[in-house]
Formats: C-alpha cells, structure tokens, sequence
C-alpha cells in the first residue's frame, strides 16, 4: 500500500493548476446513461473515483473511452448498448458510494434498475432514502432484497418532490430521472452546489429542459429522447481550496490557478478572516502568507455555506492559528477522525460531539499518521507540510480517490513529497493528445 513520505518547512512557490471537478465528473459521467448518442466530456480529472465510474459504467453495457495526455482529460462514453436488466455490483458501489448516481439514469432510460446498498462509510451512515422516495413519487417500485434496489416503472413520470434534507447527489440523481420523465417535476429544497449547476448544463446540452439548477427550486420538463453532447467539466473547487489552504500554512506565495473564484467565496472569506492576503483573479487565487494566522470559527453548510470538504483541511490549518477555532460539522456525523491523528502530531484539538475545538499555535511534529477518508487525507498532508521532520502518511489510496497527481503538483512548488510502497500501476488510461 502506497505511503506519502513529506518533510514540512517548506514555503510553497510558484504555480500550482486545479483539475477539473471529480464531484462534477462522477454526474456527468452517469448523464451519459440517459442517451444511446455520444456523450464527450473534457476536463475530466486523472483520479480513481473516475476509473471507478468507469468501471461501473462498462459493466453496465456502455462503451468508454478515457484518455490522459498533456493537452486532454477526456472520456467518450457512448450507452447504446446497455445491458437489459442493468445492475451496479456491491463490488463497485462499496469503494465509491457515488455509484448511486446510476439509479435515477438507468430506470429512467431503461425502466428498471439494481443498485447495490452503499452501506456504512468512514464519515456517518450516509443513506439514500431521498433518492429512492424521489423516484417512487415519479412512479418507481422499488424493492429492496439481499443488499439491492431494485427501481422499475415503465415510464417515469413528472413529481413535485421535496428533499426533506439537502441532498447533492440526490438532487443530481433525481434531476437526471425528471429529464427523461413524462411531464414536468417541480424539485424543491434542492443542493446549489456549482456540481449541480454543471450537470444542469449538460443536460440542457443533450436536449432536457431544466430551469432553475443552483437555486433551491428546479423544475424539469421532461422529453422522451436525450442526444449526445460535448461538455467541459468545472474546475475542483475543494482542490483549490486545499492548495490554497497549502500555501498559507507552508508561508508560502502561491499562485493557484485555472479555479472558480466564485465557487469558493465562503472559504476565501473565512480565509481571509484568519489573516491570510488573498488576490483574487478571473481564474486564479494567489495566497501570500508570513504564517502569521489567527483563529477563527467555522460551520459547515451546504453551498454556497463553508463545504464540509474543506472542513478537515482547515483544521490543518487552525492548529497554526493564534487562539481557539470552533469547528461545527452541520453535514456528516463522525466526520473528525483526522483531530486524533493531528492530535499525535502535537495539536490542541477537543471533540464535542459535532464540535471540535483547536487551540493554537502549537507546533506540529512529524509522525506516522493514518488517512481514514479522502478529505482527510488531504488534510494530514496540509499537515505535514508544516511540521517539522518527515511525516508518513499511510492509505494514501484515499487521496488517490480524488486528488490528482498531488504529490506531483506539490512537488512542483517546492514540498518535498514523495511516494513510496508498492508503487501498483496507477493509470490505466491511454495517453491521447
Ligand atoms: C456529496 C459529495 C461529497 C460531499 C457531500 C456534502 C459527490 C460525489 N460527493 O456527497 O463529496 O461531502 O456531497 O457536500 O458529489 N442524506 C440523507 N438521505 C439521502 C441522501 C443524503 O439523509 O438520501 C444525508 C447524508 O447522510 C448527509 C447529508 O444528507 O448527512 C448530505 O449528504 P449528500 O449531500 O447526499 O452527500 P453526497 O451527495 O453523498
């Protein structure tokens, strides 16, 4: 297993570019269920969360193709082909519970569907009831036997649906069922994360009639055939808050480019507050930083609110921050099991149930540490790079997962990173481009 081995102290300099948006890839990558055309999406990042989808999406009948190369990220699926009784094995739901994602497609477009249970994960129980009452109100039977679901309607129809919590991928699931739906489907209470605006926008590419994506309210008018499109992928914005969150903890003058400012406005804010110099580009945030931090308080809130993504990278940086920092976790239960591992590496960190307050400045030493989710393995590496001596991260498949390349682009502006372990080949892509 693949080990992170960081020596902190280093200021980071220079240029560091954000992928595209693995939360808006997953979605697109299922959009592409709803049509027997081709589908092309770019800007797609080289992490596994997409290798996953497109396992899941082969295994369903369609043809993929995904290339890497200097000038393309890009994936070609093309679902004409599917199988008739299409089925997403536990084998692949249990690595990416995403794969739900699926569901709401594929009864659509092919009047049944089986799902394996997501079951438990590292950050809470995480079910998805909202995604199955959406659908039974669009007229889907759901069964539910030896870990599945089971989704069938002939056609679905149009629903005015409330999500009684807010939900991104069920809203993004719910919403890619109504554009294939018979009718229109008033969905309210919906997730305004940009994920959710981009996948909108491709829809509306391949024909579907969706109006209102990024407010609470969106309404869908459904048509009963969607076409092929091409469609670029919105930048990481959970990335870029975690290079910007490394630069200022490293000291550094970091140019994060090729972001949506406009995406991260609750971080930069906060950022901001903490006493960090932001300047503010159309597609890039530099962050200069003396490490001179103080504390400062953050909820965690659907968008536009502080991401729960971004909440164990901050933390990272609240250990560096003059005084005490209230962390409260609005969306995910059990979401602090990064606090024990930075506690070892020396920081001030109390647990109240949803509440974890930091008291800083204390300096950070170097230890072997374990990642237990994506999120937090990034932020043992925001870490790391402030502590002193050489820390080892151990799991680090989990920022595989969603990172691209990071000890890469790290790498190339100053922190010494490096991999180590069994160096498994991580690509399975075809260079294009
Ligand atoms: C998505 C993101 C994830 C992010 C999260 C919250 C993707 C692929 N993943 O996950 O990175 O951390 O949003 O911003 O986009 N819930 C229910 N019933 C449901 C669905 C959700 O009770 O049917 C609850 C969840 O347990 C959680 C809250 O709603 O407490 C929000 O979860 P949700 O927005 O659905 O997260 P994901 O879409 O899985």
């Amino acid at each position: 297993m693949d080990k992170f081995v960081i020596r902190g102290g280093n200021p980071l300099l220079g240029t560091i570019r954000v992928s595209g948006a693995k939360n808006a890839a997953l979605p697109a990558m299922a959009a592409a269920l709803l049509t027997d055309e081709t589908v092309v999406l770019e800007n797609i990042p080289d992490v596994r969360d997409i290798q996953t989808e497109r396992k899941l999406l082969v295994s369903l009948g369609a043809e993929v193709e995904l290339g890497y190369g200097r000038a393309h990220h890009r994936t070609s699926i093309n679902c004409r082909n599917l199988n008739k009784n299409p089925e997403a094995a536990y084998e692949i739901v249990k690595t990416m519970r995403a794969s739900t994602l699926v569901l709401g497609p594929l009864v659509a477009r092919m009047g049944v569907a089986r799902v394996s249970m997501p079951g438990g994960c590292a950050i809470g129980a995480r079910p998805i009831d909202l995604h199955i009452k959406g659908l039974e109100l669009m007229g889907a039977t759901i069964t539910q036997e030896h870990g599945y679901i089971e989704a069938r309607a002939e056609r679905l129809h149009g629903a005015h649906i409330y999500f009684d919590k807010i939900t991104v991928t069920g809203t993004e699931d719910i919403m890619m069922a109504a554009a294939l739906a018979e009718g229109d489907s008033v969905l309210e209470n919906c997730a305004r994360e940009p994920e959710v605006t981009d996948l909108a926008d491709l829809l509306n590419k391949m024909g579907a009639k969706i109006e209102g994506a990024g407010a609470s309210t969106i309404k869908v008018r459904g048509v009963s055939k969607l076409r092929g499109a091409r469609h670029r992928i919105i930048p990481d914005r959970i990335e870029a808050g975690t290079f910007i969150i490394a630069g200022a903890i490293s000291g550094g003058d970091l140019n994060v480019a090729g972001c949506d400012p406009s995406h991260i406005q609750a971080m930069l804010q906060k950022l901001g507050e903490c006493g960090i110099k932001l300047r503010v580009g159309q597609d890039t945030v530099r962050v200069i930083s003396d490490g001179a931090l103080k504390a400062a308080d953050i909820n965690t809130e659907e968008y536009p609110g502080f991401p729960t993504d971004m909440q164990a990278q901050y933390m990272a940086l609240a250990t560096q921050a003059e005084g005490a920092s209230v962390i409260t976790e609005n969306i995910f239960e059990n979401r602090f099991m990064h606090a024990l591992e930075m506690a070892r590496m020396g920081a001030n960190i109390k647990i109240e149930g949803r509440r974890a307050i930091v008291r800083g400045k204390t300096p950070l030493s170097a230890a072997a540490v374990l990642a237990s989710d994506l999120r937090a393995s990034a932020s043992l590496v925001v870490a790391a790079l402030a502590a002193e001596g050489e820390t080892i991260i151990d799991r680090v498949y989990h920022i595989d997962r969603g990172y691209e390349h990071i000890e890469e682009k790290l790498r190339g502006v100053g922190a010494q990173m490096k991999r180590i372990g069994e160096m498994l080949p991580r690509k399975v892509s075809v260079p294009v481009g």
